[in-house]
Parts: C-alpha cells; sequence; structure tokens
C-alpha cells in the first residue's frame, strides 16, 4: 500500500487489534436488538447496524459468532431494534455487559409478538430475520422490517456515536 510517510500507522500484516483500530476510525450509531423469551427481555448493542433495502425494508446487523445472545435472539418470532440517542451512553455500556443486568432500570416496551423496543429511542423498528450470511468471525444478520416509529422530527434529539472505542457527539448539522 502507498501510505504518505509520517502519517499513517501501516498495518500488513492486518493484526485484529490494529484492524480493530483502523475499523474504529469509521463512526456508527448504535441500535438496541432484543425480545422478549421465556418472559424476560434479552438482547444487545450493536453499532453494525445499517439500513439496507426499501423494498422490501431491510436493515443489517454483524453480530460475532462467539455471541451467547444471539442463538436465543435468532429463535424470537420478533426482534426490536431501537437506535439510541446521545443520552444513551450508559445504557449502551449495559446492554453489552453483564446479561443478567442489561435492562436493569431500562425504560422498554414488549409488543404483542415478543419484540422489545425501548421507550425513549429515537427510532424503533419490528423486524423478522430475513437471512443470516456467513461472513467469518461474524454472522451477517439481514433483518425485515414489519412496522416501524420514529420521534417526531421536531424534537432535537442527537444519536448515540460510537467512535474510536468510545462515545462521540454528533455536532449541529450542516
Ligand atoms: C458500542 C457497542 C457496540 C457494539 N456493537 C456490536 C456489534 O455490532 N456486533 C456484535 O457482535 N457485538 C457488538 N457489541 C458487543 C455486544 O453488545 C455484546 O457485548 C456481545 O455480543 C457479547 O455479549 P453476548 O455474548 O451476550 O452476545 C457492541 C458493544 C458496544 C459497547
Amino acid at each position: 500500500m502507498t501510505v504518505l510517510a509520517g502519517r499513517f500507522a501501516t498495518n500488513q500484516d492486518l493484526d485484529p487489534a490494529l484492524l480493530r483500530k483502523a475499523f474504529g476510525f469509521f463512526p456508527s450509531g448504535v441500535v438496541a436488538v432484543a425480545a422478549e423469551i421465556d418472559g424476560r427481555p434479552v438482547g444487545l448493542a450493536a453499532s453494525s447496524f445499517t439500513s439496507v433495502s426499501l423494498d422490501p425494508p431491510l436493515v443489517s446487523i454483524n453480530l460475532a459468532t462467539s455471541s451467547k445472545t444471539w442463538p436465543d435472539l435468532q429463535r424470537a418470532p420478533r426482534l426490536g431494534v431501537t437506535i439510541l440517542a446521545d443520552h444513551h451512553a450508559d445504557v449502551c455500556r449495559q446492554l453489552a455487559g453483564a446479561v443478567e443486568h442489561r435492562f436493569d432500570d431500562v425504560a422498554y416496551s414488549v409488543t404483542d409478538e415478543g419484540a422489545v423496543l425501548l421507550d425513549d429511542g429515537l427510532a424503533r423498528f419490528d423486524c423478522t430475520v430475513y437471512r443470516e450470511v456467513e461472513a467469518g468471525d461474524h454472522v451477517l444478520v439481514l433483518l425485515e422490517l414489519h412496522a416501524v416509529d420514529h420521534i417526531e422530527q421536531t424534537e432535537v434529539l442527537a444519536p448515540l456515536v460510537f467512535h474510536r472505542s468510545g462515545f462521540g457527539r454528533l455536532d449541529a448539522r450542516a
């Protein structure tokens, strides 16, 4: 790879730790992916959310094959996906932490079919699994949307932004 001397740290070995660092330069939002299973909310935080298709309506998330939660979520009839707001940094850490405390003090609602949606998210999607694609140490999950809601555009709420392994801010839009 041609690099500008002195400006780039080159990683010819594609070492995972350094790859993670390079990937981290791409900022992303964060979602909560969750469902009620055996009467309890089950879920995780994911920054790999991407909108994919309008017709059919599809989004994707990318989950580590090591995830202990995905095999449970995968079997749920419906999954809720909530786009987190910038006041959700602690909720996000909690949703990535100890399984038994992920929903402590988190305000959420459960749809009739079991999708778990956070009450104060920016936008919320009621989904089913459309397709799973093996992708190395991750699985790319395409989700089909069945219902969507979002906050009113007049409300000025910023998204939670994950950037370089931490939470950043999205300044006023141009
Ligand atoms: C900001 C943030 C973003 C994350 N994004 C992803 C992601 O896109 N894919 C993923 O597999 N795990 C992601 N995680 C980790 C999961 O939330 C969770 O910690 C991980 O799946 C391990 O828990 P589990 O074994 O219960 O699945 C993220 C964690 C944080 C804090």
